[in-house]
């Protein structure tokens, strides 16, 4: 484990809370809040289903591995990021070389409610929602468990809990 590492990555499935968490967390700690998908709408000047749209899942992993890199820069940062970005390893080293990382943990119920009605997250457009999010958690979460620092089940969380739960954590453990 690194000591004092500069920055707080939070990883985790769509909809589990990761920019809502993040910001709170970095507001309470005085650090810079960075999400990777703002990077990645910067570089494009389109939206994210825009992307996807027009060029595709590939050239948004692209984009994405770019953002990595730029977050994976900053000092006193938390950085919320993609719940893809743990498809490329690059990513992850990138990250973890500045930060540590946090799986925030979230049930499928969690995530369903969690994104109902939004219509921003290409992956969880067609078809049925409650079987994407599925097929998805059970491809995704062994590399989140690998790859994080540390778990934090934010399924039975609020904001505030979830926060309060990702310092108790990094106080005790780093
Ligand atoms: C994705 C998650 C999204 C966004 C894109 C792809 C994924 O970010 O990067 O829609 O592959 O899980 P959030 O996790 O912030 O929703």
């Amino acid at each position: 484990m690194k000591k004092n590492p500069s920055n707080i990555v939070l990883l985790g499935f769509m909809g589990c809370g990761k920019t809502v968490i993040g910001k709170r967390l970095a507001q309470m700690l005085g650090y810079d809040f960075v999400d990777t998908d703002d990077l990645v709408t910067g570089y494009a000047s389109m939206s994210i289903p825009h992307i996807f749209e027009k060029y595709g899942e590939c050239y948004f992993r692209e984009l994405e591995a770019k953002a990595a890199e730029e977050a994976a820069q900053k000092d006193q940062a938390v950085i919320a990021t993609g719940g893809g970005i743990i498809k490329n390893k690059k990513n992850i080293e990138m990250l973890k070389i500045t930060g540590v990382l946090v799986y925030l943990k979230a049930d499928s119920e969690k995530i369903y409610k969690n994104t109902l009605n939004d219509s921003t997250r290409p992956l969880l457009q067609d078809g049925d929602r409650m079987e994407n999010i599925q097929r998805l958690l059970t491809e995704r979460e062994p590399l989140y468990v690998e790859y994080g620092d540390f778990v934090i089940d934010v399924s039975p969380l609020n904001v505030e809990q979830g926060v309060r739960e990702i310092l108790k954590t990094l106080n005790t453990k780093i």
